[in-house]
């Protein structure tokens, strides 16, 4: 991984913003994912996002925490919060930002206990294929002290298959729809392809059942998206 996403973040944060990331998917053409977005205050925030931080309590862990705005908001609020991504410039510029505890980790190296794990902004993509969301699921479940969830967004994407007629143009015989090849390119640069997966409900709450954990439907968004709240059964 070259980093560019935390290049991005890095360039934003010392003042030399001068244009965006592009993504693209498989099934999607080029895609515009501005800066700014990512530096986003409460009050930018989906409605699912900020509910997911009203819900948050105890100690909490914030997954893939980019630049860091989830964390600097509980923070903001007294709540005790531990910041983990993979990418090594996302932490720098999330500690420079004000969070007091951030470290350059994986998710599946992770073995503090908490009391609530929060993974925002299609949070389900870090588990990145479905064979994999079983492995992930049961991993998260061992990092919640007695009581603790899991608040986590996705999104059912079946309409990004959807054709002009209202039909579908989805291979009924290809992987699950939501496992996208994810693309992104940052300053003429290109990153190295990514797996990024989307869940849409039902799928996750099935899969939440084989590990024994609860999934409760919190919140839909406008748009097929939603905030689960997952609890050890
Ligand atoms: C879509 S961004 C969301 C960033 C931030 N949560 C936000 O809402 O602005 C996903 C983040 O997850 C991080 N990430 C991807 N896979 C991860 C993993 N396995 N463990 C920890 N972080 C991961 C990426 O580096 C990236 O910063």
């Amino acid at each position: 991984m070259k980093d560019l996403f935390g290049q991005a973040l890095l360039d934003y944060q010392n003042g030399n913003y001068t244009e965006d990331i592009i993504t693209s998917t498989n099934i999607s053409d080029d895609d515009v994912l501005p800066i700014p977005y990512l530096f986003r205050g409460f009050s930018e925030m989906p409605k699912l996002e900020q509910k997911a931080l009203k819900l948050a309590k105890g100690a909490i862990l914030d997954v893939g925490c980019g630049s860091g705005s989830h964390s600097l908001y509980l923070q903001e609020n007294n709540k005790t919060v531990k910041a983990i991504d993979i990418s090594k410039g996302a932490i720098e510029v999330a500690t420079r930002r004000g969070v007091l505890h951030a470290e350059t980790k994986a998710i599946l190296d992770e073995t503090d206990t908490f009391d609530t794990v929060l993974i925002l902004m299609n949070g389900t993509g870090i588990f990145q294929e479905l064979s994999q969301v079983s492995k992930h699921l049961t991993h998260l479940k061992r990092l919640l002290n007695a009581g603790g969830q899991i608040l986590i967004d996705s999104s059912d994407i079946k309409y990004m298959y959807e054709d002009e007629d209202g039909g579908y143009w989805m291979d009924t015989n290809a992987n699950y729809h939501g496992e996208l090849d994810y693309f992104l390119t940052y300053k003429g640069e290109e990153e190295t392809a990514m797996k990024w997966l989307y869940l849409d409900f039902e799928t996750l709450n099935l899969a939440c059942e084989t590990v024994g954990l609860n999934c409760e439907l919190v919140l839909e968004g406008e748009h097929f998206d939603y905030l689960a709240r997952l609890t050890a059964i």
